[in-house]
């Protein structure tokens, strides 16, 4: 079987206070999207790599990246936009299942990626790695110029979305598209083929696949990269 990759990387990373994009911030001696990047074009069944990138991206050319074996593809003004794009350009009859996976998660291990593979050809149907929710949810509700707690919600059944997604390559680009004409919010692919009624499996995944966000992520990731390298 010959998969398909996509990266999302046409990020800005506003939430990182820094004015470089955070998937070209280093760590361990590499940018985070080099890592990401390997980490995923390194796995035995992933057969080509679609990378969205800003097109004004000045960093890109700069990494050892630009001599790799990958398609550069423009993104969009949103996630899903970058992820469209590329999907618009896979071959579904080459590739017909298709991985999808954030820049900004350096960390991936090989087993996760296997374990969700399979998982999913197993099952005939897409999925995504997640990890279980361990706090106490609450819903809260803005009273009186106040967040109050609204009420306690069952955390048995929550769990956090990770990436990599894996979808068929055809469903998923029917689905987003078809999802964003109808007007609805898509945050990751899974949304999408939720919308589409599709089912998606979850794949419990290391909690140690972290999306770097804010400042304090890349300290905890330069501590997790070290940890999976002992
Ligand atoms: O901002 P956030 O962390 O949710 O972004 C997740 C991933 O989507 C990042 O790898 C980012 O570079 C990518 N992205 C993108 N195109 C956008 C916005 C984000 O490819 N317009």
């Amino acid at each position: 079987l010959a998969i398909a990759a996509v990266i999302p990387a046409a990020g800005v990373g506003k939430r990182m206070q820094v004015a470089v994009p955070k998937q070209y911030l280093p760590l361990n001696g590499k940018t985070i999207l080099e890592h990401s990047v390997q980490r995923i074009s390194q796995h035995p069944l992933v057969a080509a790599l679609w990378l969205a990138l800003d097109k004004t991206d000045p960093y890109f050319a700069g990494t050892p990246l630009v001599n790799g074996a990958l398609q550069r593809v423009d993104g969009g003004s949103e996630r899903v936009h970058s992820v469209l794009n590329a999907l618009q350009l896979i071959d579904a009859t080459a590739y017909p299942w298709v991985l999808v996976h954030d820049a900004a998660r350096p960390l991936v291990r090989q087993a996760d990626i296997t374990n969700l593979i399979n998982g999913c050809l197993q099952a005939g149907y897409g999925g995504i790695l997640a990890s279980p929710v361990r706090d106490t949810m609450k819903r809260g509700q803005a009273t009186a110029g106040r967040n109050l707690v609204a009420e306690t919600v069952e955390r048995e059944q929550l769990w956090h979305a990770l990436t990599p997604q894996f979808f068929p390559t055809q469903q998923l680009r029917e689905a987003i598209a078809q999802a964003l004409a109808a007007g609805v919010t898509i945050t990751d692919e899974a949304s999408a083929m939720e919308w589409a009624g599709q089912p998606v499996l979850l794949v419990e995944g290391q909690a140690d696949n972290i999306k770097i966000t804010r400042p304090a992520d890349l300290t905890l990731a330069a501590y997790f990269f070290e940890q999976q390298h002992l």
